[in-house]
């Protein structure tokens, strides 16, 4: 994404990567996943000749700035897994051994606070035998870009945060936004390491926090008569200290980053003495939170054995295919502990989910397909797709039109006067 962004706007960018096949396909300007807009962008930097790609590390001696944008994955006590950014270290020192440039590295990926420091300082200084500041520096600089609008998140960012005990080098770096950003260049924070990567947990335990509170909101209306968490989020956005965003009631979150930070942070925090007990609610309500789901199914119709459940929706989000940490994925398992027959379409993610299933649910070409002859539905992800699908459609498809809106995408009253059983989270029954 970073590499693509920066070589589209016409900086020679070369993407190192030990995955032979997956360089492969970016060589063809083909995606190795799907995200809106980001085939034209690497079209556009082909065509410029600005983005080359090897697995060779000693090519990131020809350099000025060093990306590191590994992956950090999770470990099972929850903290994350930093192989890939030591090893990444490792083979830039390695690279700078019989370079006479001074290297910039920047830490993009996300980690715990005392990686720079700890991890990838030493583990350059160690392979190339020279302190920081001899031949390179070292900043941190987290990347807050969603996928599914990952590149108009990382041309309009909100913020830039640049950690680094080195100055001259954190200025350089916000130089180098300076220029990709002008004439819109966002606030620059400028502060320690550490700081810079627990701004990047923080800010996204926090939005979990946000969608946690917003579902335990939808849990008490629910309960209320006329109660309907969309209005409460409404008007709970519009107070400006609150804002509207990611205060959407649903099945609750998923994805490669909010399940992985927060748990992270609530290791972090164990580390050093503490125990992060609003983080541990915040997960706790969204471990619980996809039941409902199966749920509602079960009381819209009682024993879910040999029933056909149309699953919309497999994306842990819109607009990927990415199904890391998706809620589809541990409903889809209840639904088939059940005994029911499942049905499940999405408009980008049915090769991952096939992968995730094979033959154990039916796969469907369009959402219409999915609901035929149905005796419920279980919206799962909020496409735009699904969101057209008009009450008379479910009616007219279904064998019982049974809607469970798990992520509130259709207008409540329209659908309760319809004549469909519509059950929706945070929605009074
Ligand atoms: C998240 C952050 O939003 C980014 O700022 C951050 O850079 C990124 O993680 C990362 O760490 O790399 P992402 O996981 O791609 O981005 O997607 P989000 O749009 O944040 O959605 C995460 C989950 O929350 C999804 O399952 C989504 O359905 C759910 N969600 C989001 C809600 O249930 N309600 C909302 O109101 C918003």
């Amino acid at each position: 994404m970073t590499a693509v962004c920066f070589a589209r706007k016409g900086h020679t960018v070369i993407g190192i990567d030990p995955h032979v096949r997956r360089l492969e396909q970016i060589r063809n300007a083909q995606l190795p996943f799907f995200e809106p807009g980001l085939g034209d962008y690497l079209q556009e930097a082909a065509t410029k000749g600005t983005l080359s790609t090897t697995e060779d590390t000693s090519e990131n001696a020809r350099a000025d700035l060093a990306f590191i944008s590994v992956g950090t994955p999770s470990k099972r006590d929850g903290r994350i897994d930093l192989r890939y950014v030591k090893e990444a270290a490792s083979a830039i020192g390695r690279s700078l051994i019989r370079s006479d440039r001074h290297q910039l590295v920047i830490i993009r990926s996300t980690v715990t606070p005392d990686t720079a420091r700890r991890v990838v300082i030493p583990a350059i200084e160690r392979e190339l035998g020279k302190e920081q500041g001899v031949s390179f520096d070292v900043c941190s600089n987290p990347e807050f870009l969603r996928e599914g609008s990952a590149i108009h998140d990382t041309e309009f960012p909100d913020r830039i945060v640049i950690g680094s005990e080195r100055q001259l080098s954190a200025k350089k770096l916000e130089e180098f936004y300076h220029e990709f950003h002008a004439p819109n260049l966002p606030p620059v924070l400028l502060t320690t390491h550490e700081n810079a990567a627990l701004i990047k947990y923080a800010s996204n335990a926090f939005l979990a926090t946000k969608i946690s509170f917003i579902n335990c909101m939808g849990n008490i209306a629910e309960r209320i008569p006329t109660g309907d968490v969309s209005i409460i989020a409404k008007g709970v956005g519009l107070d400006r200290r609150i804002g509207p965003d990611f205060l959407r009631a649903g099945l609750g979150w998923g994805g490669s980053c909010f399940p992985k930070d927060v748990d992270a942070l609530l290791e972090l925090g164990r580390r050093l003495g503490y125990r992060a007990e609003m983080l541990e609610a915040t997960a706790n309500t969204n471990r619980k939170q996809w039941r409902k789901a199966v749920k509602f199914a079960k009381r819209a119709l009682g024993s879910l054995h040999r029933k056909r459940i149309a699953v919309l929706g497999l994306a842990f989000k819109p607009e990927t295919d990415d199904m890391r940490a998706a809620v589809s994925i541990p409903v889809i398992e209840a639904l088939l502990a059940e005994g029911a027959i499942v049905t499940v379409y999405d408009p980008a993610a049915m090769k991952n989910a096939r992968a995730i299933f094979r033959n154990r649910i039916q796969y469907a070409t369009d959402p219409m397909e999915c609901v035929a002859s149905a005796d419920c539905c279980i919206v799962t992800t909020d496409w735009e797709d699904f969101k057209n699908i008009r009450p008379g459609t479910f009616i007219e498809k279904m064998r019982r039109p049974i809607v469970i809106d798990g992520r509130r995408i259709y207008d409540a009253t329209e659908f309760l006067r319809s004549g469909v059983m519509f059950l929706a989270i945070g929605l009074a029954s």
